[in-house]
């Protein structure tokens, strides 16, 4: 649970596709909420965690069904502002005396209108732009008959039950989804259900920031931190908190596996030991690295061995600081939150992800993990609050294996130096064109095949590349850029005339699915 002390709001899960949604919406409105599936959310739970309201979330299953997820009674005893959502709505109503049914022409999927009834309720004040609003749904049962205590205060052609209220409890239950964008006025329930409970939003990342630092004292008291620095904003956010926390006490280690791209390991030096005074160590294990991977071209036996070696490489290095108690990670929320699987079964690996998962465990460590409680924005809203530069916090997402990936095939330390040059280029017509921020991510892939051109009069046998843009909100789903043709020729032309070594650009357009945003 929490590390630091806010008001609080319950969301529980039933499992629903979008519930982390809520949880933005809410964070969003200076609320702090944290998720939990219903399976961990008992009476003594509640009562630990002592929410100022609750939200129950949408959900696949049918409260029909014998087993089907609960609630525990207690969340309708406890004296707060309930919200139930889709499912949410349907076990609120069952378990509060009305009825929900399934059936032939119950279910709804998609775009819906609702219509206010003539007594308004305050949870939909300023919300209907007009006589009508248009909604979310995603539904199989509906509600046949509300709760006692209940009204209905919107309708819609096939939810009759589409917004209900005990307006003397403060139980609202709405049939659609608030919290997705195809619900255009969503927040402004959110915001009139957390006003209707109390709510000040205190959860700035001012006080954020405030708070944590006081946690990170305590939790470390005079021991030593170390934290593996990789330069991108998740780690980099965490080491600057830290060190304004314990100072001295921590040391970053920075590793250099040779996969970086063009000038990387000398800002992130010069950043957090030049600017920052932090203890940094620059374990520069080029060689190492890159001598490991000569010959191998196999895409997960690249992964494994980057993985391994940068364990054992973080390993040798926190050994040589006196008294290490603990490691920071720069762990987000998404990454903590426990969902609720209904299907069962360990998901395919697609990919081997490179981290230093496992090392804590090895090395007998205890975790710092300050940015557990945030989500991806809001770590960037605390990097600002502590004057790291914008230009560093909005960078791309860069992977673990860095360049490695970005080099299907074997990697040669020729085609590493072909390739930073060429991303270079690439970005800086990005940010010349000021697209960066539009962009997800954007890097050059260098193939593993030689072309023939020619240039001026003489043939050319060079490296073909691919350039790769996409857009995503998560990275789990991406789109590819699209660039005008004005700017993929003018990118083309300086990368083929100023990176000796390359003499073809292509451009990748396939989304994820079914492609992914890495080539490796
Ligand atoms: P894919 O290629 O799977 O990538 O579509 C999704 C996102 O994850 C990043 N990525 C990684 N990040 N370690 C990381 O820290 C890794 O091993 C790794 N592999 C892919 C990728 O850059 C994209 O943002």
């Amino acid at each position: 649970m929490t590390q630091t002390s806010h008001d609080r709001l319950l969301i529980i899960d039933f499992g629903s596709q979008v519930t982390q949604l809520i949880a933005r919406r809410l964070r969003e409105l200076n609320v702090y909420c944290e998720i939990h599936p219903f399976q961990n959310v008992t009476d003594a739970f509640l009562a630990e965690f002592s929410p100022k309201a609750v939200i129950l979330s949408g959900g696949p299953a049918s409260v029909i069904d014998e087993g089907s997820p609960r609630p525990p009674e207690s969340v309708f005893t406890f004296g707060v502002p309930v919200l139930g959502i889709c499912y949410g709505q349907q076990v609120m109503m069952h378990m509060l005396g009305g009825k929900v049914e399934s059936g032939h022409g119950t279910a709804e999927f998609g775009r819906a209108y609702v219509t206010p009834t003539e007594t308004r309720l305050p949870l939909l004040e300023g919300w209907f732009a007009e006589d009508k609003e248009q909604v979310w749904m995603s539904h199989g049962d509906h509600v046949s008959a509300i709760a006692p205590g209940f009204e209905v205060f919107g309708t819609s052609p096939n939810a009759p039950y589409a917004v209900t209220a005990d307006v003397a409890r403060n139980f609202y239950a709405v049939q659609f989804h608030p919290e997705v964008h195809h619900t255009p006025n969503g927040a402004k329930l959110y915001e009139n259900f957390i006003q209707a409970a109390g709510f000040t939003g205190d959860w700035t990342m001012g006080l954020y920031r405030e708070q944590a630092i006081e946690a990170i004292r305590e939790q470390v008291g005079d021991k030593q931190v170390i934290c593996g620095l990789s330069g991108g904003v998740d780690s980099s956010v965490a080491a600057r908190l830290i060190h304004e926390a314990i100072g001295e006490q921590l040391t970053c280690v920075f590793v250099d596996h040779g996969l970086l791209r063009k000038g990387e390991s000398d800002e992130v030096v010069a950043m957090f030991r030049d600017n920052y005074n932090m203890k940094l160590i620059h374990a520069d294990e080029q060689e190492l690295f890159l001598g490991q991977l000569e010959g191998q071209s196999d895409p997960e036996t690249k992964r494994k061995i980057i993985g391994k070696l940068f364990i054992d490489v973080f390993q040798k290095y926190a050994n040589e600081i006196d008294g290490a108690e603990f490691l920071a990670q720069g762990t987000l929320y998404p990454d903590v939150i426990e969902s609720v699987s209904f299907s069962g079964g360990p998901s395919v690996t697609i990919k081997s992800h490179h981290n230093v998962g496992g090392l804590p465990e090895k090395m007998g460590l205890k975790l710092v993990e300050p940015l557990r409680e945030l989500f991806k924005d809001e770590v960037r809203a605390l990097g600002r609050e502590l004057g790291l530069p914008a230009s560093f916090i909005g960078r791309h997402p860069f992977p673990g294996p860095g360049l490695a990936i970005r080099c299907p095939g074997e990697i040669t330390r020729e085609k590493l130096d072909i390739l930073r040059e060429a991303d270079a280029i690439y970005i800086d017509q990005i940010r010349k064109h000021g697209l960066y921020d539009e962009i997800w991510q954007a890097f050059v892939v260098i193939l593993p095949v030689r072309t023939v051109g020619v240039m001026g009069d003489s043939r050319t046998y060079d490296f073909a590349c691919a350039l790769r843009a996409v857009t995503s909100v998560d990275g789990m789903t991406a789109d590819y850029y699209p660039f005008s043709h004005e700017f993929l020729g003018e990118t083309a032309t300086r990368i083929i005339n100023e990176v000796k070594g390359i003499n073809r650009c292509t451009y990748d357009i396939t989304s994820k699915p079914p492609g992914t945003i890495e080539w490796e």
